[in-house]
């Protein structure tokens, strides 16, 4: 008889539209042979850090159409970074730690053959300095924001675009019934890639995004440009990391035991620096906020989702440790895990993605 061979399997960071899928894709995958037994550490690596540990079967019947559902059936956090582990004292304060020997120690003492670690730039940088301590691990992208540059794009940013589009569209037609100037905030921390797609998906006028800064008096000149005789209306698409030329957004501080400060608001913000530089229009704003990475993911990232599942199992049938499956080029391939985090993905001012938008009259305000 064949040893029986395990794999770990858990998602870490944001949750995202698209992770039951890949769950379910390496559970399939690997139930097509005799020896491999997949199980799910929960909530990140804290399923494995914590006593009691929380770590379970990933049986048939836990992974059945699963790839419709949103969310994780695993659970996620992004205050469990194992580098970097939150303490929180009695006096409200919060220090970090380094408990990654601790736990290389717990996955070794478990005799897992690998581990897939599914998730973003943060638990893929963790998946590096787990391999550098000798675990056998896969890394498997995961962002809505789609600002990995290892891979041309990540699941789950297809069903955020959807989402914002759908929802932009619905503010078209009451900006128009009221001539108002409607602001819609997505996210996107670092790049704009929602908000430059759902410009174009859904007909904007203005669109801001983190790489290019915005000048206020632009947008004002742009607005005036819709209104006519006082009436008119315009469509805005502004992203959470969105910044002025002059002056700064400002943001809350971060969750506690985060690595991250937490955006969310700019929309308002925005909507007061336009009346402040002499917008005249009735303007009113949406945050649109986590409803972005909620719900069941679109086709398009259930396939990719599931591709990256299967992707994930024959890397660690092949013994290929140490590396992040990938979309490259329209093919399912794979980079080494210090290349996969190396830079993110930001949009280029002189990408031909920009300048068709500007050729589309949508502002930048640069
Ligand atoms: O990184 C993905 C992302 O969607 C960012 O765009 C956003 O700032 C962040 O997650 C919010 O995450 P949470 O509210 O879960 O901390």
């Amino acid at each position: 008889m064949e040893k029986v061979k395990r794999i770990l399997v858990l998602t870490g960071g944001g949750d995202c539209p698209g992770l039951n899928a890949v769950i379910r894709g390496i559970a399939k995958r690997a139930r097509k042979e005799k020896n491999w037994e997949v199980y799910g550490s929960i909530e990140a690596f804290n399923g494995v850090l914590n006593e009691p540990q929380e770590i379970i079967r990933l049986t048939s019947s836990r992974t059945k159409g699963i790839h419709v559902k949103g969310g994780t059936i695993l659970k996620t956090t992004n205050k469990a970074n194992p580098v970097k582990f939150p303490i929180y004292h009695p006096d409200g304060t919060t220090t970090f730690t380094d408990r990654s020997d601790e736990l290389v120690k717990k996955l070794k003492a478990l005799k897992f053959d690998a581990v897939i670690n599914i998730g973003g730039d943060g638990s893929q940088k963790i998946s590096k300095a787990l391999f550098d301590k000798g675990i056998p691990i896969i890394g498997v992208p995961k962002t809505i924001d789609n600002d990995l540059s290892a891979t041309d794009v990540t699941f789950g940013f297809q069903t955020a675009v959807q989402i914002a589009t759908d929802s932009f569209d619905k503010l078209v037609t009451t900006a128009e019934s009221h001539h108002r100037v409607m602001i819609m905030e997505v996210m996107g921390r670092d790049a704009g890639w929602i908000a430059l797609h759902t410009a174009i998906a859904g007909g904007a006028e203005i669109c801001l995004i983190p790489e290019i800064p915005y000048d206020i008096h632009k947008l004002v000149k742009r607005l005036e440009l819709r209104y006519k005789k006082g009436k008119g209306f315009a469509n805005i698409v502004i992203a959470e990391g969105a910044m002025p030329k002059k002056g700064t957004i400002t943001s809350s501080a971060g969750d506690k035991g985060s690595e991250h400060v937490r955006l969310g608001g700019v929309a308002y913000q925005l909507s007061k620096q336009l009346k402040d530089a002499g917008c005249k229009a009735e303007i009113r704003e949406t945050v649109l906020g986590h409803v972005q990475r909620g719900g069941t993911p679109v086709a398009f990232d259930r396939v990719l989702a599931t591709l990256f599942g299967v992707k994930a199992f024959e890397l660690i049938k092949e013994k290929k440790f140490g590396r992040m499956v990938a979309f490259q080029n329209n093919e399912i391939t794979s980079v080494p895990l210090e290349d996969a985090t190396r830079e993110c993905s930001f949009v280029k001012k002189d990408s031909y993605l920009v300048q068709a938008a500007k050729g589309l009259s949508i502002s930048f305000g640069d």
